[in-house]
Formats: C-alpha cells, sequence, structure tokens
C-alpha cells in the first residue's frame, strides 16, 4: 500500500501495538512524584491525556463564511466546533437503519474494519452495506470506507467550504459507522479536515501540532500515529506525553468539528455512530475572497463535487501533495542521480540544502534558522562517515531498505516532516497576507459580492450570534 494513503487513511492500515501491555510498577501518590521515575508521573498506566491538563475548544452556534473560516481557523490552525452544523443535511434526519437497508444500492461492496479498538494489523474485511447494517450492533466492527455514491446526495458541503477555490482541492470524503466503543490511536493527517456527526456521540482528543511536534514525535512517521496504548499510556515507553495539554471536544450527533492540518488527534465514539468528513488540500493555494469563491449553490452535496484522491488521482500524482516522498523512498538513488547529472564528486551541507530546496521548492525563500538546522540534522545522518562531506562511498553504504521504511528512512522522513513543518508555517502566514490584500481590493471593488457571501453562509435555523461558549466543556 502506498505512504500517502496510509497517511490518510490511517485508520484503515494495521499495526498491532495493543496486545502486550507490560505491567508497570505500582503509581504512586503524586506528593511522592520522582521526576526521573515515569512510572510516578500522574496518568501512568491511565487512558491518554486523563490527568492532563485540558483546555477548551472553541465552539460557534452559527457558521463563519469561508473567508472568515480561513482567516480565524484554518491559517492559523485553531479547531473550532460548529454546533448543530450538520443538521442542514437530509442525512441527519434520514439516516435510520431501516431507510439505509430499504435502499436498493445498499447491495454495494465496502470496507469494514473488523475491530473498535484500531488495530493496524489487521486487514479491513469487503461486504455488502446492507450485510454490514445486519451485522454492526452484534459483532466489534467499524465501518470506514469513502462515502458510497448514493448516499452523497444526502450530505450538504458545510457553508465553510462553499467556494469553489476550496471544493477544488477536496481530496477525500469518509464515512466512519459504527454501534460505538471506537477508539482510534493518536494521529495526524497532513490534510485538513471537517467532519461532521449525524448520529451517535464522539470525544476528540487533541494536542497543538505546533506546540508539541519536537516534544512529540511519532514512533510511526510512515503512517503518522504514535504506538502509544490509548487506553493505558506507559510513560515508560512514551515519556513526551508527560506535561502535554490536550484540547477537548464532546460532539453531539448534529454537530461538526474541525480539525486542523496535523493536529495530534485521537478519536473515541459512543452509541449508534455515523459521521462523514470532508478532506482537502492543505498544500493547494487556497484563499477564499468573493471572487475566487465564485458562488457555489448552498446546497451543494457531496454528489455534486469531485475528490481528487477517489475520483482522479493515480501513483504518479502522489508527488504533487508529498514531494518528499520519493527522496525519502531512496535518497542515496536521488543524490546520486545528482552528482551524477552535475558531474560532482562530493556534496557540502550547503549543496544538500540547495538539493532539497529543488526537491521541495516550497522550501525556497524559507531557509530560516529552525530549517537550516534540520538541513544539518538531515546532512549528518546522510554523511555516514562524518567528514563533514557527503561522497559516492558514503551514499553506498547508506541502508536498503525497502520504500525507505526502515529505521534510517524513518529518521529521515521525521527529519523531512519538520523541514516541512516550517514551510506550511510560512505559507499559511503569507496566504493570510494575500487574502488581507484581496479582500482590501475587493471591498473598495464588489463590497455587494463581500455581503452576499457572508449570508448564504448563515447557519439554518439557529441563533444569528456568534457564540464562544468555552464554559461548557
Ligand atoms: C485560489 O485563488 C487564488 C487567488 O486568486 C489563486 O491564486 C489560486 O490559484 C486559486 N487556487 C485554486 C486551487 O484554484
Ligand atoms: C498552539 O501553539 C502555538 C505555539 O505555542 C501558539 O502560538 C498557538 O496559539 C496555539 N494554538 C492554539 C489554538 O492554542
Amino acid at each position: 500500500m502506498s505512504l500517502i494513503i496510509c497517511l490518510l487513511f490511517a485508520s484503515t492500515l494495521q499495526i498491532q501495538f495493543h496486545q502486550s501491555v507490560a505491567a508497570g510498577p505500582e503509581v504512586k501518590p503524586s506528593h511522592l512524584q520522582d521526576p526521573h521515575d515515569a512510572s510516578s508521573w500522574p496518568g501512568h498506566l491511565k487512558p491518554l491525556g486523563s490527568e492532563a491538563t485540558h483546555l477548551p475548544i472553541l465552539e460557534l452556534n452559527q457558521f463563519p463564511s469561508p473567508t472568515e473560516f480561513f482567516q480565524h481557523y484554518v491559517y492559523p490552525s485553531v479547531p473550532v466546533v460548529f454546533r448543530h452544523g450538520a443538521r442542514r443535511s437530509p442525512a441527519y434526519e434520514k439516516w435510520s437503519d431501516e431507510y439505509l437497508k430499504s435502499l436498493p444500492e445498499s447491495q454495494e461492496m465496502i470496507n469494514v474494519e473488523m475491530r473498535k479498538v484500531e488495530n493496524r494489523n489487521i486487514p479491513p474485511a469487503r461486504m455488502s452495506f446492507a450485510e454490514f447494517l445486519d451485522r454492526y450492533t452484534v459483532y466489534d466492527e467499524y465501518l470506514v470506507t469513502g462515502v458510497p455514491d448514493f448516499l452523497k446526495k444526502d450530505v450538504l458541503v458545510p457553508p465553510p467550504l462553499l467556494c469553489d477555490n476550496i471544493t477544488v482541492n477536496f481530496l477525500d470524503s469518509v464515512m466512519w459507522f459504527s454501534s460505538g466503543g471506537t477508539k482510534s490511536v493518536l494521529h495526524n493527517d497532513d490534510v485538513d479536515n471537517l467532519n461532521c456527526l449525524f448520529s451517535g456521540q464522539k470525544e476528540i482528543l487533541f494536542v497543538n501540532y505546533t506546540k508539541y511536534r519536537h516534544q512529540i514525535v511519532f514512533d510511526h512517521p510512515e503512517g503518522s500515529f504514535s504506538g502509544v496504548d490509548v487506553e493505558r499510556v506507559d510513560f515508560n515507553k512514551y515519556p513526551e506525553f508527560r506535561d502535554v495539554e490536550f484540547f477537548e471536544a464532546k460532539l453531539e450527533a448534529g454537530d461538526c468539528i474541525y480539525i486542523p492540518y496535523k493536529w495530534y488527534h485521537q478519536v473515541n465514539s459512543i452509541h449508534r455512530n455515523i459521521a462523514i468528513n470532508i478532506w482537502w488540500n492543505h498544500k493547494a493555494n487556497i484563499i477564499p475572497t468573493p471572487v475566487t469563491c465564485g458562488n457555489p449553490d448552498p446546497e451543494l452535496s457531496l454528489a455534486d463535487v469531485r475528490f481528487y484522491y477517489h475520483d482522479l488521482m493515480n501513483n504518479e500524482e502522489e508527488e504533487i501533495i508529498h514531494p518528499e516522498l520519493v527522496f525519502v523512498e531512496n535518497p542515496g538513488q536521488s543524490l546520486t542521480t545528482f552528482m551524477e547529472e552535475e558531474g560532482k564528486e562530493i556534496l557540502t551541507e550547503n549543496q544538500l540544502v540547495g538539493i532539497l530546496s529543488t526537491k521541495l521548492p516550497m522550501l525556497q525563500g524559507v531557509w530560516n534558522q529552525e530549517a537550516l538546522d534540520i538541513g544539518h540534522k538531515i546532512f549528518q545522518q546522510i554523511d555516514m562517515d562524518d567528514n563533514g562531506e557527503i561522497s559516492s562511498q558514503d551514499l553506498e553504504q547508506l541502508p536498503n531498505e525497502q520504500e525507505g521504511e526502515g529505521p534510517f528512512g524513518l529518521r529521515l522522513q521525521q527529519k523531512l516532516m519538520m523541514l516541512i513543518d516550517v514551510i506550511d508555517e510560512e505559507i499559511s502566514k503569507t496566504r493570510e497576507k494575500q487574502l488581507q490584500k484581496m479582500l482590501a481590493n475587493a471591498i473598495v471593488t464588489d463590497s455587494d459580492i463581500l455581503s452576499s457571501s457572508q449570508e448564504d453562509s448563515k447557519l439554518v435555523g439557529t441563533v444569528d450570534e456568534t457564540k464562544s461558549d468555552k464554559d461548557e466543556l
């Protein structure tokens, strides 16, 4: 399975880590805590985040316009709950088991995960939608699949995404359906995510990626998740989870939530649970203004839009979203080719940085100190004999790992991801400025478009007042 899909379908790829948790030493009362003894830290061998500081997530009772959404939430990476935001979709009222079973298309085949506590080693099963509906209340099964075509018209595109400049960058849309009790691993996605809940409740723990990306570095970068047992955190094995602040969101049926690009999250579901999420490309040049948004139909549904991963993408195009992957899969080959083409015997650190810039074109212009430090570490990792230059002997000594998924490749990947983080932060800042500039122009030239597009984005059937209800959490 290709890397891109495992980054995205974090939950369909399986790796085993729930089976063997060593019984840890007894937990001491907190006043006896020893800072060096991880087993004395509060929360040791307890569920993830159970003894940690919890921060409230912002809540809105009204949808922002696409412009406001990107300005205040997407560019600065702020998670937000849209209370009752899913109620406008027909799915919210219509999707009972009886209704779903009555549809002739429910004979279509879908993917079903065979565990509710996420286990990335067990492959999903194929069965018909109807068969799943007969089984899911009895067996430990979790439907995780692209939204079946025959159900797409029941799910409306949330108003903050109603903008041509955004919808052309939709990547995929997935249905999550179970009788409750699912627990995901702690993971992140390198896409933006808006998730709407049509039945049941969800509890989502978030960790601020920007704040903790140096502290929490996944031991499974290939699938963008941590191997930590979310039901029983072993601080001896995962000391990075000490002193982490968690944001916590509690969703009810009819609510939606924005999960920012790369934010760590862990999702539990309660009761009969149906959610649909939309992933879109964080790296696309999205600047939603009244001009770039066009005038999309407010009733636009998932049936009216295309999803790049599902409908259009082939393997070669992975590179568009993950240019670094080609390099990680075979760094030795990439660098050898470069040196041959350029007629070079050795590479200096500066030259390696130059090559990384061509592999990651977004890096041009953003080689700040943090990026240079990471570039230095990448250089050191490849300079096998530590003599301050990369030669063909160094490259021959690089471990020959299948698709770069061995320990060497994983370490390299972790560093490239940090480099990409630096780029992403710079890009978000630039886009925010561009948006401000375009809005300033738009207000002068076309104030009418602006106000009408804001009106379209009001939530149907809720109060007309933006409220941030922090106390509830
Ligand atoms: C979105 O709009 C901006 C500003 O006009 C434009 O530069 C960019 O290419 C558009 N992006 C897409 C993906 O259409
Ligand atoms: C996340 O952390 C960064 C860095 O500490 C901070 O600037 C930002 O405000 C935080 N975001 C939220 C939503 O708290």
